[in-house]
Parts: structure tokens; sequence; C-alpha cells
């Protein structure tokens, strides 16, 4: 068993509105992650929150009638049920509206200012509001006046404000991202962002004064520290960085630097430049690791808040149950690529993978132990090795997939054993070998090799379908307290033990005969 700590993050995502299935994939990604670091024994924190301040919510709040705080309470909590709904198994929820981060980003803002990494000065130039961020002339003359990710003209800004030396630390970045060759992942947002470091980087504007809504800078209270500054900030305030508690103090000092930040690809730059630049000058270590994932895109472009093009996560899983939600986000889309929503790849993902190989492997191999051995897993008298050989390779894959955040990787080995198990069971032809009384020892050998299969696939899912291992259990026979897998140990081969009564059932994924309107959701 590995030891050791594991500190993942998702974005804080913005309270502007209900959460869609694009926030739900990467937190379910992160989820996984999380569950997989955990059963190696490692001592795991996974954090997620919200990112509650800025001029984005502040008019949100304002069309709705409600101040700030009440219009985010309203969608944060709704949030969190969601999050429940999904089993995201986090250890913290951070508010950026909560006191244990307003007064340690106070703290963070003054001690920039004091060191001379913040400079009052005037900011002229281009805004978006649903990015919350600044673009140069040349960024806006190029994308023709709009913005791309929100389909919205570019604001013009002319305030006083603060400015954040990034010119300063631009070296210094380009050589930590040249040297660390893991640190931005996909490779192709690691060119991108060296790239644009090589362009040279402005100072950056870090504070504003034409609303309010969001942390006073402590020497100058008309300003508000730009959002993001705020809220990249979560991933040390959360676990107790500058806290007055003894406590939080040393949980900082067990988990940071993060070992992954995960985000979507349009906030890379966020997390590849500013964050290791305020880091810096902060003298912490970096995060291990900023990993972008694609987006999920409809026909119409990036699903999105600002398009209105959102698919409800709840409905998803009223209709298909959260397990189904989850593989299929993290089973159809290569972690790093854009892909296609539709429910009808859902229905189409779902036929395919769990309900003909994974749930049609479980119905027909119990019922062959019922018919052929008394309903008891058999002695694996005579074992040909294949499922075994087989069952290694797949876990080798598996764990080379989940370090490397290859997450339709792993699971793809698992449907690789799955499906090698269904092929078996027609090579092997149990209900002729049954027929045979000097051919038992190998029908022993055949049957146990496919339902220890089967319970070493289940360990392996665990991280992404919480509740499916329960079930495969059940039917195996094999209690369960849920929470008890350990890697490498639990998918050590012949854990299941003979004489064991399986319990046929129900088929856990019965096929969805109703067809989907292409495109439909
Ligand atoms: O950017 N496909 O919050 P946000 C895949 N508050 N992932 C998607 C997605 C899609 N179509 N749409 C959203 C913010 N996401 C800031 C973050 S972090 C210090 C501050 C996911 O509410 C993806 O992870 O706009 C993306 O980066 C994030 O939601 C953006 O959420
Ligand atoms: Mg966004």
């Amino acid at each position: 068993m590995a030891s050791g700590k594991f500190y993942i993050t998702t974005p804080i995502y913005y309270p502007s509105d209900k959460l869609h299935i694009g926030h739900a994939y990467t937190t379910v990604a992160a989820d996984a992650i999380a569950r997989y670091h955990r059963m190696r024994g490692e001592d795991t924190f996974f954090l997620t929150g919200t990112d509650e301040h800025g001029q984005k919510i502040q008019r949100k709040a304002l069309n709705a009638g409600k101040t700030p705080k009440e219009f985010v309470d309203g969608i944060v909590e709704g949030i969190i049920r969601l999050w429940d709904r999904l089993l995201i198994s986090y250890d913290d929820f951070i508010r950026t509206t909560e006191e244990r981060h307003i007064s340690v980003v106070e703290k963070i803002f003054q001690r920039l200012y004091d060191q001379g990494d913040i400079y009052k000065s005037a900011y002229e130039g281009w805004y978006c509001a649903d990015c919350e961020a600044f673009f140069t002339e040349t960024q806006v003359d190029d994308l023709g006046g709009r913005c791309p990710d929100h389909d919205k003209p570019f604001e013009m800004l002319k305030e006083e404000s603060y400015f954040l030396r990034l010119s300063r630390y631009a070296d210094d970045l380009l050589k930590y991202i040249e040297e660390h060759q893991d640190f931005i992942q996909p490779v192709s947002r690691r060119n991108e962002m060296v790239n644009f470091i090589k362009q040279g980087l402005e100072d950056l504007c870090v504070s504003r004064t034409t609303f309010d809504w969001g942390i006073k800078a402590p020497f100058d209270p008309n300003h508000v520290i730009y959002v993001w500054v705020d809220a990249l900030s979560n991933y040390i305030t959360a676990i107790g960085y500058l806290s007055d508690d003894v406590k939080q103090v040393e949980k900082f000092e067990r988990y940071w630097p993060a070992d992954v930040h995960l985000v979507g690809k349009e906030i890379v730059r966020f997390h590849a430049i500013i964050w290791p630049i305020l880091l810096m000058a902060l003298g912490l270590p970096l995060p291990r690791k900023v990993f972008g994932h694609g987006w999920l895109v409809l026909p119409d472009g990036k699903m999105s808040k600002a398009r209105g093009n959102v698919v409800d996560p709840h409905e998803l899983i009223d209709r298909y149950g959260v397990d189904v939600v989850r593989y299929f986000l993290l089973r159809e889309i290569p972690f790093g690529s854009d892909g296609f929503y539709s429910e009808q790849s859902l229905v189409q993902r779902y036929n395919a993978d769990l309900a003909n190989d994974l749930g049609n492997l479980l119905s027909r191999s119990t019922a062959m132990v019922q018919r052929f051995c008394n309903g008891k897993i058999p002695e694996p008298a005579e074992d040909d090795g294949i499922l075994r050989t087989e069952a290694a390779a797949c876990i080798e894959e598996y764990e080379k997939c989940m370090d490397s955040l290859e997450l339709s990787g792993a699971l793809q080995s698992v449907m690789r054993l799955i499906g090698r198990g269904n092929k078996y069971i027609d090579e092997a032809a149990p209900w002729e070998l049954a027929r045979q009384p000097e051919k038992q020892a190998r029908l022993g050998g055949v049957l146990y090799s496919i339902m220890e299969a089967q319970r070493v696939a289940a360990v392996m899912l665990s991280p992404f379908m919480p509740n499916v291992p329960g079930q495969i259990f059940e039917q195996l026979g094999v209690a369960l307290d849920g929470t008890s897998f350990w890697w490498p140990e639990s998918v050590q081969w012949g854990g299941l033990v003979p004489g064991t009564v399986v319990n046929r059932g129900a088929p856990i994924f019965p096929r969805y005969e109703a067809t989907i309107e292409a495109g439909g959701a």
C-alpha cells in the first residue's frame, strides 16, 4: 500500500446559476481520482467550493432583486445538493464569502503590497465580466471584439487600480515550467502557456473600484480585490494557510503543495500563470500539476451558463441513476479532449458497455454457477490462467491510466477484462463441460475465474461507480461494507472464496430499448 498524502482540487464554481453537467464532469472526475488515491491508502484531501465575489455575481443578484449574499446562498445550497446526489466525497467545501477565506486573502494582499509586488496605477482596457478577465488590445482585435467563450462584446474599463508585477516573475515561471514537464498537462496546454509567457507578461490589474462585491484591499478600502486573486487563493486558505489556528496551519503543512488542480481548459492560464506567480511571490512551493481537461460541447458550441444550452444533471440522475451518469461522463470523452454530449450517446454507451457487457456477464455467469455448481462458487481446480493473465494486464493498464489521469483509458481497461470474460465463456462453453463428468475440474476453473474477474473489475470500478461494486458483490455472494477496498491488495487474484453462495438477482443494467432522438437532451 502506498502511503503519503494526496491533495486534489476542482475549480470553485461561480454560483451565478445552477450548475450543469460540465461542472459535474470536472467534479466527478476529481472524485474518481480522490477515491482511487484513498483506495491506495493515501491521506487524501479533496477540496471543492464556490467563487462568490465579483462583478458577474453582483450583476446577477441585482437582476434577481436580491443582495449578492442572499443570491449566492440559494445557489450554493443547490450545488451542495447536487454534489450529494452525485456522491462527491469532498473533504471540504470552501466558500469565498467565509471569514476563514476573507481574512487570509486580506493578509496575502497586504503582504504582496508591503513587499512591492503590488503597486497603484490606472487601468484602461478591456474586460469580460463573464470570464472575470482582462484582455489586451491585440487579443480583442484578434477575437473581433467579442469574448469567444461567452459570445458577448468586451467592456471598456477605465479606473484606478492596483497592479501585480507579473513581469517580475515571468522568467522564473518559464524556467519552472520547462524544468517540470508534468506541471501543466496535457502537453498541448503547456505549449500554449509557454508561448503565451514568451510573448511577455504585462502586469495584472488586481483591484477594481467600480463595484463593491468583493474583499476590500486592507490598505485602500475603495478597492475590491480582483476576483481571480481572491478565488485562486482558496486552494491555500481552505487548508489553513496563515490561519490563527495551529491545527489549521498543520493541515496546510501536511497537504500543500496540491498534487492536482483539475480545471477546464479555459481557465488553465489563470492556474498556470497568475496562480504560480502569486505563490512564488508568497515564497510557497507550486502545485505539482495543473490538468486542463476539455469541454462538453453541443452542436451549438460549448455547454455554458452564458449560452443557456445546458443539461441539468438532476434530470440525467433521475432517468439513469448516478453511477451511469458518472460512468458515461468519464468513459465517453478521453480526458483532456473536447467531446460532444448527447443523451443518445449516453444510452448507446449504457447499452454497449453496461447492459450488454457488464450486466450480461454477471447475469449469465451467476446463472451458470446456479445451474452447474449448485449455486456455489466452485474450486478453481483446473485453471488455464487465461482470465488471470488478462486481469493482470488490465490492472497494470488501469493503474498507469489512473496515475496519468487517463480516466477513460482506465475504464476501458476494466471493460476489456469484462469483454474478455464474455468471450471466455463462449470459448470455454461451460454448458458442454457440465455434461462431461471428467471435465468437472475444468468447469470449476472456468467458472471460478469468470466470477473472480468480476470481483476484480468491481474493485476497479469502485472509484467511478460507487454503488455498482455493492450490486456486483451482492450477486457474487460476497459481503461488502462498501469502503473496504485497498489497492492493490483487493485486486489480487484469488480473493473469491470457493463455496460462497451466489445470489442471482435482477439484471443490474437492463437494456434501454427506447430510442432517443439524435442530439436530444
Ligand atoms: O471559471 N465542459 O467558474 P465556472 C467541461 N469561478 N467542463 C466545464 C464546462 C463544459 N462545457 N462548463 C464548465 C470559474 N465546466 C471560476 C473558477 S477556480 C479558482 C475559479 C467546468 O463556474 C470546468 O471545470 O465558470 C470549468 O473550468 C469550470 O466548470 C468553470 O466553472
Ligand atoms: Mg466559466
